[in-house]
């Protein structure tokens, strides 16, 4: 049987934007705050970057639980976890996970497809040749541990 868990604190909503290094929209902040610090507290999830899969497995479980929201509330939600705290692999994740992690339109994200067909990419200097790749973007990744090559 699951543990019961804490419920929300007072500081979450401050801990929840402040954690949002790579999503300044506070739609979506008070999305994540709403949604999902009504049964336990945000320390649950913003310690712990997953992959895209993962994080569909566990907005699974939640609902499952109990967790509800507008179609809206939940797109900010996920928005929020893509930018902030998805797991990616340069090199293997497929268009639809690159391009909302790394910001990017079809264009950008198509140029990555195309170069690491022919050669993986090394490292951020090297994602940092393609056109539109932020390179602010790939450092706060990879200081958030969600960035592999
Ligand atoms: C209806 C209550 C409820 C809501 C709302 C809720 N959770 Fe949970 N959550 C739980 C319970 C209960 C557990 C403990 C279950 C367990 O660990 O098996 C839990 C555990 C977790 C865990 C740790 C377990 C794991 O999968 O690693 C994470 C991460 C998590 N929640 C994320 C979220 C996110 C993100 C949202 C918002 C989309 C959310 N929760 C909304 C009830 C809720």
């Amino acid at each position: 049987m699951a543990a019961a868990p804490a419920v929300g604190l007072p500081g979450d909503a401050a801990a929840i934007a402040k954690a949002s290094k790579l999503d300044k929209d506070p739609a979506d902040f008070e999305a994540v705050t709403v949604v999902c610090t009504r049964c336990h507290a945000s320390s649950q999830f913003l310690s712990t970057p997953r992959s895209s899969a993962r994080w569909e497995e566990t907005y699974g479980q939640m609902s499952r639980l109990g967790a509800t929201g507008s179609d809206e509330q939940l797109n900010r939600v996920v928005a929020y976890f893509q930018k902030n705290l998805t797991i990616i692999n340069v090199n293997t994740s497929p268009a639809e996970e690159l391009g909302p992690t790394l910001q990017l339109g079809d264009d950008a994200v198509d140029a990555i497809l195309a170069r690491r067909a022919k050669r993986p990419f090394a490292d951020i200097a090297d994602l940092a040749t393609i056109p539109g790749v932020d390179r602010a973007i790939l450092e706060t990744l990879k200081s958030n541990g969600c960035l592999q090559f």
